[in-house]
């Protein structure tokens, strides 16, 4: 890390979270918690100022081929200074035609495109990739919203990563090895560790305070003259290694094509790298259906009956994350919300209705949901139930 990028990362630390800080508390006492609009205008000012000056200096100083790590991490700083800007509206995507944090979206964009990711804060900054000093690790404010927040997605993403781990083993050693079952039952475990932090989550994170001070820095803004999604817990690949090499979500179906094509830029470098190779394996579902005269046999009846306990955490989790942390974070604060900021609420750009109506498809499919509409597992997981209630009745 270069001197410059140590001064920046200190800023970031400390007095960038004291003014976000100061903002927070001036907006929360308003009637509308959602206005920011005339609030706070010196302390925003000093944002503004003194974020530029760090990046002006760091983009005079040019590439300094630190490796990509440091690279990473002066991208999050970055990214994390323009997200404050975005959530103060010292910038505004639909004012603008091209970010007015010119040098920081220069910046931005020369460090993205050389190590391959968007040139925007992802979720990795925050979370796995976060690295804390004296038990500090970088956020935007001192909040205890954020610091639960970004600690309790920390833990699902690393428990989803394990599982993931656990699957890509299984396709190696193929569906009948004994040491499949082994693997399931890590990848049950650490299902059941996603449920149980999401529920902590779901227990301890206030609604407003979340709603209000922290869900704000997560939304679109522009880095020079194009817009970029806002980061959400989903951007790594962990979750979507499960659903294909499940074989409940489909890399030739429209809609979940569409989601993997546009997430890509937004993981890092080798979770793209895992998820492009699991676009081309086959799905243990597939190879489970295949083997259905072995039905009898006592690795189907263990193996199988083990899948269908793991797709069924799998789709807990989705329907965990829909029905309770998406409606109670999202959904039911928006309808208390005053109109004019409505379409200002979710992280991915789309009107709410809509942004829903993808995470229920998304929730239906990993639940192997019987629907009508598009294609789900919900029939095969039938015929799965039957060959190993058939097996179990001829081992009787
Ligand atoms: C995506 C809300 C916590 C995993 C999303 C989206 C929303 C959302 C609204 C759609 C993206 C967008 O906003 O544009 C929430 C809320 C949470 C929460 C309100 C807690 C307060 C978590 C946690 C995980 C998680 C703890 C676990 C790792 C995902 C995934 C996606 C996603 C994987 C991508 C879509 C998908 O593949 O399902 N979340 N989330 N979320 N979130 Fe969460």
């Amino acid at each position: 890390m270069t001197n410059l990028s140590a001064e920046f990362d200190r800023w970031i630390r400390h007095d960038f979270v004291a003014l976000n800080d100061e903002l927070e508390a001036l907006y929360w006492q308003q009637d509308d918690k959602a206005n920011v609009v005339g609030i706070g205008e010196t302390i925003k000012q000093q944002l503004t100022a003194q974020g530029n000056a760090h990046i002006r200096d760091l983009l005079a100083e040019g590439n300094t081929d630190e490796g990509f790590e440091n690279a990473f991490d002066l991208l999050g700083n970055v990214g994390l200074f323009m997200a404050a800007c975005r959530r103060h509206e010292i910038t505004e995507p639909s004012r603008e035609q091209v970010s007015p944090l010119r040098e920081a979206s220069a910046l931005a964009m020369h460090i993205g495109a050389s190590i391959g990711v968007t040139p925007r804060f992802a979720t990795a900054h925050l979370t796995t990739h976060n690295r804390a000093i004296n038990g500090v690790y970088k956020r935007f404010t001192n909040l205890t919203a954020e610091r639960l927040f970004i600690d309790y997605n920390t833990r699902g993403i690393l428990a989803y990563k394990r599982a993931a781990e656990s699957l890509l083993k299984i396709h190696a050693l193929g569906i009948s090895h004994p040491m499949a079952p082994v693997l399931l039952e890590e990848v049950k475990r650490a299902l059941l560790d996603v449920i149980a932090s999401n529920q902590t989550l779901y227990s301890k994170l206030d609604t407003s305070a979340f709603f209000y001070q922290v869900r704000p820095y997560y939304k679109p803004y522009r880095v020079g003259k194009e817009i970029y999604r806002g980061a959400n817990a989903g951007d790594f690949a962990g979750i979507n290694v499960i659903d294909l090499l499940l074989g409940l979500c489909q890399a030739n179906d429209v809609n979940y094509g569409q989601m993997l094509v546009d997430k890509f830029l937004y993981m890092m470098p080798e979770d793209q790298a895992t998820l492009r190779e699991c676009m081309r394996l086959p799905n243990l579902f597939d190879a489970l259906l295949a083997a259905r005269d072995a039905h009898q046999s006592s690795w189907f009846q263990e193996t199988a009956s083990l899948f269908i306990q793991v797709c069924k955490l799998h789709g807990d989790t989705a329907i965990q994350h829909h029905n309770q942390l998406v409606h109670k974070y999202i959904s039911q604060p928006a309808h208390t919300m005053v109109a004019t900021h409505l379409d200002k609420v979710t992280a991915s750009g789309p009107p709410l209705e809509v942004l829903l109506a993808q995470l229920a498809v998304l929730r239906d499919k990993r639940a192997a949901a019987k629907r009508d509409d598009i294609f789900t597992r919900y029939a095969d997981l039938q015929t799965l139930r039957e060959l190993v209630g058939r097996g179990k009745a001829a081992e009787a």
